[in-house]
């Protein structure tokens, strides 16, 4: 099989969001090597597009000198983290060049490519076209100003930066025109049929295959997959002055790093490509780049006559202490910052303690970190061995003891082996951490139960004493090599310590008359400084503000995976309420502020209701609030809930009208 983690961005540093997929794909990449599965994971760098040509520009370097430093600098970052890929490769490559235009000519062969004239916003300052993201202006919608060209933060509205108010690119400042372009479509409908039947065959997560039917129904468009010079990119056979857009390249640069694998151990490339492969192909993706995985990149490869992917797994994002990353606040940390504070192991025991199938984000609590670190590993596992090892080397001369039947406990935790190896099948990682932390607790019970320590001090106890460490030090073995996929640095310590390889085939062996190596210490607990060393260096790192990414599906379709449970949903106190006053806000574009009559007391509530109510048409309704949603302030005043309202948006506004016999101060049930 092959396992691939998306493909990093050659504009930005690695950071610990980043670091959830590659984790994640790592663990079950050599996962599925321990048990023996023959699997290649694979990565490169995601070289090409706007972005990565205007920074090297800014930096006064070529492109190719700018990705190069920073493949350097990804591939370090992973190896620190203990992933470890089979190949890592750029997209910017001789293979992904000829395979990129092989695909390309495939297509073009079936007539899955056409041509159609669009316009687009032109700087004609720097003559080039400018992606949406590089154009900045005034939301037509809202008036918002500073908003790029995609998509409003305000209000939300989406629209083409062609649209906005005062429109400039974000590159010269130079005030756009509109110009026309011959682009290259790939023909995305034809494959709907194909699609739907992945859908149908229930490999893909539910969520996935939801959005998917959400998309179908919204209609699949063609692709617009090429761009105009000046693009750092692969130039377009046969078509003069046009590149690859750069996500045509990249998924492809998951065949070219394979590619690249093959040439140097001498695999069979096609056997692993062609389309009735046997082999299996999944992708490791976050939430963000579903499209580009579930639609686009299945049908290239139908289209090119090549294998299907056989499932893609979604993650959810990473949040820093319940909050988006942020540079301010110190919480968008690299992941080298990390690293200079912090054993890597700690970060992949904790992503592993997070990570479910599921497409939840996940939170990164820094103090949590450090409680589940030092209660599980150090606390739990490591314990095992520190407490019992000792006496094999002062009183048995290093040698654990053989055993007639197998001791209860040990048995216990060997049967747990096919459990534990269906849950990191299933990417259920942290129900194998929890199942791997109850045994370590039944072996901390039973070590203080058995109490060698005093068995030791007795020459009638000596050998229970001896039974008892024995015990413990083979369940530790059992442990760490279900550990092995999150820990394999550890895993490598203990192989050491125990003078035996820690393969999934040994777990049931007990190690009897066996000699170990003394023990030392393996890890550490994590101390509260380490934590806020992390912060201060995260806010120090002056970053240039968020690099500019090339361009990603319509806002509107970005997948909301995210399910509340029913308890949050009950949370919401919704209250029926008089609307007592209604008036305009001077400046504010969108904004009613409301004074909202609940009976015994009265909030006061800006609602961004202006563009479909007059005020003196709304005072005396009665409507329904959100009462328990805290204040929040705002650049008017302080806003104390919210009213609920649905449609399309401007004039096509309605609050919710509940009948007259309700009373203000009631409860919406
Ligand atoms: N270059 C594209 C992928 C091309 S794959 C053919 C890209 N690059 S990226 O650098 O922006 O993101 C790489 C991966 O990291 C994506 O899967 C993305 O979802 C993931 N993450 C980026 N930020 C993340 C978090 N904050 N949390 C979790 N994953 C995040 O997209
Ligand atoms: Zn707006």
């Amino acid at each position: 099989m092959i396992v691939t983690a998306a493909l990093p961005y050659a504009n930005g540093s690695i950071h610990l969001g980043h670091m959830l997929e590659h984790i994640q794909s790592d663990i079950w990449a050599r996962y599925q090597k321990l048990i023996g599965n023959t699997c290649y994971f694979i990565c490169a760098d995601d070289t090409h597009g706007t972005p990565v040509m205007l920074k090297a520009e800014q930096m006064q370097i070529t492109p190719e000198a700018l990705i190069a430093t920073m493949q350097a600098e990804h591939m370090q970052d992973f190896a620190d983290f203990q992933v470890q890929f089979d190949h890592y490769h750029s997209t910017h490559s001789p293979e992904n060049k000829t395979i990129a235009q092989a695909i390309y000519q495939r297509l073009k062969e079936k007539g899955h490519i056409q041509t159609k004239v669009i316009e687009q916003l032109f700087d004609p300052e720097k003559q080039m076209f400018l992606p949406d993201r590089f154009v900045k202006g005034t939301c037509p919608k809202c008036h918002a100003p500073d908003q790029y060209g995609d998509n409003c933060e305000v209000c939300g509205q989406t629209y083409t930066p062609a649209d906005m108010i005062n429109p400039v690119s974000v590159v010269s400042g130079a005030t756009p025109i509109i110009k026309e372009s011959e682009h290259y479509f790939f023909d995305l409908p034809a494959f709907e049929s194909m699609l739907e039947s992945w859908i149908q065959s229930g490999t893909l997560q539910p969520e996935i295959a939801n959005k998917m039917q959400e998309w179908f129904a919204q209609g699949l468009k063609p692709w617009d997959i090429s761009r105009d010079a000046p693009y750092f990119g692969f130039e377009i056979p046969d078509a003069k002055d046009k590149y690859f857009y750069v996500w045509l390249d990249a998924p492809i640069g998951y065949m070219s790093s394979f590619k690249a694998l093959c040439n140097r151990d001498n695999l069979d490339f096609d056997a692993f490509w062609q389309a009735d492969s046997t082999t299996e192909l999944y992708h490791f993706i976050g939430k963000d780049i579903v499209y580009f995985h579930s639609l686009f990149w299945p049908a290239v490869l139908q289209g090119a006559d090549l294998r299907q992917p056989t499932n893609v797994f979604v993650h959810g994002y990473i949040t820093v202490n319940g909050t988006k990353m942020s540079k301010s606040k110190g919480t968008f940390v690299l992941a080298r910052t990390y690293l200079e504070h912090l054993d890597p192991a700690y970060l992949r025991y904790y992503y592993a303690s997070k990570l479910s199938s599921k497409i939840a984000d996940i939170d990164l609590n820094l103090e949590d970190l450090q409680q589940r670190i030092n209660a599980d590993l150090v606390g739990k596992l490591i314990n095992i061995a520190s407490r019992t090892s000792g006496f094999i080397h002062k009183k048995f001369n290093g040698q654990l003891r053989d055993t007639d039947t197998m001791p209860e406990l040990f048995v216990h935790c060997v049967a747990k082996q096919s459990e534990i190896s269906a849950l990191y099948e299933q990417r259920e990682f942290s129900k194998a951490m929890r199942e791997i932390m109850t045994l370590a607790d039944q072996t901390n019970a039973y070590i203080a139960e058995q109490a060698p320590w005093h068995l030791a001090k007795q020459t009638e106890t000596l050998s229970q004493a001896h039974a008892v460490c024995s015990v413990a030090l083979n369940i530790f073995k059992v442990l760490v090599t279900y550990l092995q996929p999150v820990l394999p640095h550890l895993a490598d310590q203990v192989a050491t310590f125990l003078k035996v390889p820690l393969t999934w085939e040994n777990v049931p062996k007990w190690l009897g008359q066996h000699t170990i190596e003394p023990f030392k210490p393996l890890m550490q607990r994590i101390e509260s400084e380490q934590i806020e060393a992390i912060i201060a260096a995260s806010k120090q790192t002056t970053q240039a503000p968020k690099p500019v990414t090339e361009e990603l599906a319509p806002s509107d379709m970005e997948p909301i995976l995210d399910t509340i449970a029913f308890d949050d949903f009950a949370k919401l106190d919704l209250r029926i309420v008089r609307i007592a006053k209604a008036e305009h806000v001077p400046d504010a574009n969108k904004l009613l502020k409301l004074t909202l009559d609940l009976g015994k007391e009265s909030k006061q509530v800006f609602a961004g209701i202006k563009s479909a109510y007059q005020p003196e048409h709304l005072e005396g309704k009665l409507t329904v609030m959100v009462a328990n949603l805290a204040p929040r302030k705002m650049r008017f005043g302080v806003s104390e809930g919210m009213v609920l309202a649905a449609g399309p948006g401007g004039e096509d506004l309605w609050i919710l009208e509940p009948h007259q016999g309700a009373q203000p101060g009631m409860r919406v049930k």
